[in-house]
């Protein structure tokens, strides 16, 4: 994997469509994901699913993130989509219980042979280079361990610094990333708890890994990465105002509309991400959730 710069926007279900990798690019973001999507769902060309993974020709380097467990489902949707995307990378880190009780997801980081068969099966049969996204371990960290039997099959690694059991409670333990990659040859890319540009250097000097993965920072904020490539360069960088926010919200809603990708839940809650933290974020916060349609959302941003 060999990336213009190290700052990677995560995958986020529910916020990482075509529109917002767009607007996180343009800011600088060197590598995107599709959200999560459900190999079986996706071998059944279930019409929610192909939305989630719509791309285009700006939306490059692009990586398809999939959930599943099954050798020939997964080799099945790899073969049909992979033309389409720059990597394929397999999610082993969501805790999520419905994930879990399938078998995909985290609860893979507990089935090392599997995870070693597996791997081994779908690289040796598909073109475009698999990547692993994962958490540490399950319930304890074992994330050398893993790491060293997916290395011969992926090109890259991205480790979110949490168990599975830890959830989002603590704190991402970044000595793991670092202890990673002192072990490993392949890219390592880091992830958890990355607020500000300041901490993403300091993930990138401390562990040294490769490339850091921003997620929840980056909602509402796609110019992080911009904030980001400028502090690593010149430790610096531009603070944006509200009123240049509701522009980039703007401009996020152009992007919904002209890939037909505009629905009002999900529009929704990137409103919220936006605008949260200000003086009277709260009022708009509670216009905003009970707003029944898009332009009612636009009109409320227009006036905050
Ligand atoms: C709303 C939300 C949705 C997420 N969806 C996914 C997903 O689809 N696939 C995935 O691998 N991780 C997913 N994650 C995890 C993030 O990619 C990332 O690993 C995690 O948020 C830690 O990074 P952060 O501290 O920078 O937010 C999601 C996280 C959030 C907050």
């Amino acid at each position: 994997m060999k990336l213009k710069n190290p700052f990677i926007l995560a995958p986020m279900a529910n916020y990482s469509d075509l529109a917002f990798r767009l607007l996180c690019r343009k800011y600088g973001a060197s590598l995107a994901y599709t959200e999560q999507v459900s190999a079986i769902a996706l071998s059944k060309e279930n019409r929610k699913t192909l939305s989630m993974i719509k791309t285009c020709r700006e939306d490059k380097p692009i990586s398809l993130q999939l959930s599943g467990r099954d050798k020939e489902t997964l080799l099945k949707v790899i073969k049909k989509y992979e033309e389409n995307y720059d990597y394929i990378d397999l999610n082993f880190g969501c805790p999520s219980k419905k994930i879990v009780n399938c078998g995909y997801g985290s609860a893979l980081l507990k089935e090392k042979e599997y995870v070693g068969e597996l791997l081994e099966y779908l690289s040796s049969n598909m073109k475009r280079p698999l990547t692993i996204k994962m958490r540490s371990g399950f319930k304890r960290n074992e994330s050398l361990e893993l790491v060293k039997i997916m290395e011969d099959y992926v090109d890259a690694i991205a480790i979110h610094a949490r168990t599975r059991e830890q959830g989002y409670t603590g704190k991402a333990d970044w000595n793991i990333i670092k202890e990673v990659k002192e072990n490993v040859s392949i890219p390592i890319i880091g992830n958890g708890d990355i607020t500000s540009p300041e901490k993403a250097v300091e993930m990138l000097e401390y562990t040294k890994c490769d490339y850091v993965m921003i997620g929840r920072a980056a909602l509402g904020n796609p110019f992080i990465f911009e904030q980001c490539n400028d502090y690593h360069k010149n430790e610096k960088y531009k603070k944006y105002s509200l009123e240049e926010k509701k522009e980039i919200f703007f401009d996020y809603y152009k992007l919904l509309k002209k890939y037909d990708l505009l629905n009002l839940g999900l529009f929704k809650g990137q409103a919220l991400e936006f605008f949260k933290g200000y003086k009277g974020s709260k009022e708009v916060k509670s216009k905003i959730v009970v707003s029944r349609d898009i332009n009612e959302i636009i009109e409320i941003v227009k006036s905050f």
